[in-house]
C-alpha cells in the first residue's frame, strides 16, 4: 500500500491582521517545532503573506495564498498572481474553496484555469471540491464531486510527483460545526480517489493527498484520520488559535502516516 505523508493547512481566510498574523506565526513556529512526518501549511490573508513567510522560512511550516488569477500580470484590480505569491515567499496555493464558489462567482472553469497558473509556476494547489447541503439531500454528492474533478483537472497530467492536493469539503459542514461523519468522508474520499485513478492512473491516485475539511476540531480529527482514504485536514476556524492547530497537527501526526498498518496512536 501506498504511504502518504499526512498533511494540515490552516486558512486563515479573511482574519488576522499583519501583527495578529506576525504573531500567531510566530507562536505556530515554536510550538511545533518538533513535529515530524507532517507537512504543515498556513495561508493568511494577501497583506500578512510576506511577513508570515519570513518568519516561518526554513521551519517546518509552508505557506499558502487563499486564490490567485491565472494571468501573470495585467489589468486585473484587486486580484494576485501566481508569481507574486511566490515572490511573498508561498509554495502553496487554496484554489477553487467553496466560499469562492459560492461568493465569488468562481466556477469550475476559472478553478481549472488557476490550477494550470498554479503549476506553472510551481505552486502546489490545494484543490477544493464539495457539495451543498441540497446537492447531497437530493442524492447527487457523487456527480457534483464527478464534474468538479473532471472540469477543474481538465488537461491536468501526471508528471510523476503529485505535486497537487485535493481538499474535499462539504460545504455544509464548512464553519457550521457539523462535521462529516468518518463514514461519510471515506466514502466521498474513496469515490474521489476511484475517479482520479480512471482519469490519471494508479500512481497517481495512490500518490495525490485527499484532505477532508469542514469543522475539524481537535475532538473530532482523529476518528477521521483513521479513515483509509483521509490523508489530512484543511482547517478553517480551529486554525486560528495556534494552540488549538498545533494540538491538531500532534493529533494528525500520531495518526496517519502508516496507516496501513499502524491505526491512530492516542494522543
Ligand atoms: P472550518 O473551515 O474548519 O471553519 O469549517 C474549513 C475550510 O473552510 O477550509
Amino acid at each position: 500500500m501506498n504511504r502518504r505523508m499526512p498533511l494540515i493547512a490552516g486558512n486563515w481566510k479573511m482574519h488576522k491582521t499583519g501583527s495578529q498574523a506576525v504573531e500567531a506565526a510566530h507562536e505556530l513556529k515554536s510550538r511545533i517545532a518538533s513535529a515530524q512526518n507532517v507537512e504543515v501549511m498556513v495561508a493568511p490573508t494577501f497583506t500578512a503573506l510576506f511577513q508570515v513567510a519570513q518568519i516561518l522560512k526554513g521551519s517546518n511550516i509552508a505557506v499558502g495564498g487563499q486564490n490567485l488569477h491565472w494571468e501573470h500580470q495585467g489589468a486585473y484590480t484587486g486580484e494576485i498572481s501566481a508569481e507574486m505569491l511566490t515572490d511573498a515567499g508561498c509554495s502553496h496555493v487554496i484554489i477553487g474553496h467553496s466560499e469562492r464558489r459560492q461568493y465569488f462567482g468562481e466556477t469550475d472553469e476559472t478553478v481549472n484555469k488557476k490550477i494550470k497558473a498554479a503549476l506553472n509556476s510551481h505552486l502546489i494547489p490545494f484543490f477544493c471540491i464539495g457539495e451543498s447541503e441540497s446537492e447531497r439531500e437530493s442524492g447527487n454528492t457523487f456527480s457534483v464531486l464527478d464534474k468538479q474533478v473532471r472540469d477543474g483537472l481538465n488537461g491536468f497530467t501526471f508528471d510523476g510527483q503529485a505535486n497537487l492536493v485535493v481538499a474535499y469539503e462539504p460545504v455544509w459542514a464548512i464553519g457550521t460545526g457539523k462535521t462529516a461523519s468518518r463514514e461519510q468522508a471515506q466514502e466521498a474520499h474513496q469515490f474521489i480517489r476511484g475517479l482520479l485513478e480512471n482519469l490519471f492512473g494508479k500512481a497517481f491516485a495512490s500518490a495525490v493527498r485527499i484532505l477532508y475539511g469542514g469543522s475539524v476540531k481537535p475532538d473530532n480529527v482523529k476518528a477521521l484520520m483513521e479513515m483509509p482514504d483521509v490523508d489530512g485536514a484543511l482547517v478553517g476556524g480551529a486554525s486560528l488559535d495556534p494552540e488549538t492547530f498545533s494540538k491538531l497537527v500532534f493529533l494528525i501526526t500520531n495518526c496517519s502516516n502508516f496507516k496501513d498498518d499502524n491505526p491512530c496512536q492516542s494522543f
